[in-house]
């Protein structure tokens, strides 16, 4: 296991990513499936570096309040600057399974792409569970990443780097268990989106066109793998691009679901 780290470095590699195309449709997804209303309080945990913290803040108007966590002083430091003087937000150092929050304090929750970093996901479930209101809702956005379907004419050297890739997190297919997981937690109402990013250029607008530079950077940290396959990889990949012949695909799902209201 090598978990990506979120130091500084991972903070100005999201802060460029998130500026894409895909990862800013993305975000307008998250914002319509939670519908965040004027004057709530909505909690932004694994905010990262804030680019959802902000526009939240949009959302819930001068009355109401934003606030985020994350585990990484970097992450939170990029989003302080993101938010500042854009509204009523804080953010706080803290881990999704222990939530620094009072009960009930939230009229909505969100953890987009984080879960599947967490290694007690049941945890930070029930955490979310405890700091929203009777009522309140939470979205939980997530890869699959067992749906990746990326073009090589190598797919036994393909297998060898995607197999090395599920390394950088915890669990590469959550969104299978994140029903039950929800379910168990005592949220009702729970409902899924699937989002299929599906690029055919080689295009970092694209999820899948800046995949290739994140992952081979994730790659060619790992000592266990031939560095010259993984830059042959690298290699045939830019040449599929530069022939129109570059394919990537993977499902995200977008779950939300209600903390029942009390009767
Ligand atoms: C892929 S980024 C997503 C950032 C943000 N949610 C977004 O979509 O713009 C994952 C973030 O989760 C944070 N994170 C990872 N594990 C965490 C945990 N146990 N508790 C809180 N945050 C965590 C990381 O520091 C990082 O900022």
């Amino acid at each position: 296991m090598t978990q990506i780290v979120f130091d500084d470095r991972a903070a100005q590699q999201l802060d460029a990513m998130y500026r894409t195309r895909d990862v800013v449709y993305r975000r307008r997804l998250v914002r319509e499936a939670l519908a965040p209303a004027i004057g709530q309080r909505v909690l932004d945990v694994g905010c990262g570096p804030g680019f959802c913290t902000a526009e939240l803040l949009a959302d819930v108007g001068p009355s109401g309040e934003v606030v985020g966590i994350d585990t990484s002083p970097a992450m939170l430091e990029a989003a302080a600057r993101r938010c500042d003087g854009l509204g009523s937000v804080s953010f706080h150092l803290g881990d999704a399974t222990q939530l620094p929050l009072q009960d009930y304090a939230f009229d909505r929750a969100l953890c987009v792409q984080v879960l599947e970093f967490v290694l007690d996901v049941p945890a930070a479930l029930r955490e979310l569970y405890r700091v929203l209101r009777p009522g309140g809702r939470v979205l939980i956005w997530d890869v699959d990443w067992s749906t990746l379907s990326w073009h090589s004419a190598n797919p036994a050297r393909m297998r060898t780097m995607l197999s090395a890739w599920d390394r950088h997190l915890t669990h590469p297919a959550l969104p299978r268990v994140l029903a039950p997981a929800l379910r168990s937690a005592g949220f009702t109402d729970i409902r899924v989106e699937g989002h299929a990013f599906v690029t055919t250029a080689l295009d970092p607008e694209t999820y899948g066109g800046a995949a290739l530079g994140n992952v081979q950077r994730y790659l060619g940290g790992l000592p266990e793998l031939d560095q010259a396959e993984v830059q042959a990889w690298a290699d045939e990949q830019r040449d599929l691009g530069s022939r129109g012949e570059y394919f990537y695909a993977v499902i995200q799902a977008c779950f939300t679901a209600t903390r029942p209201p009390t009767v």
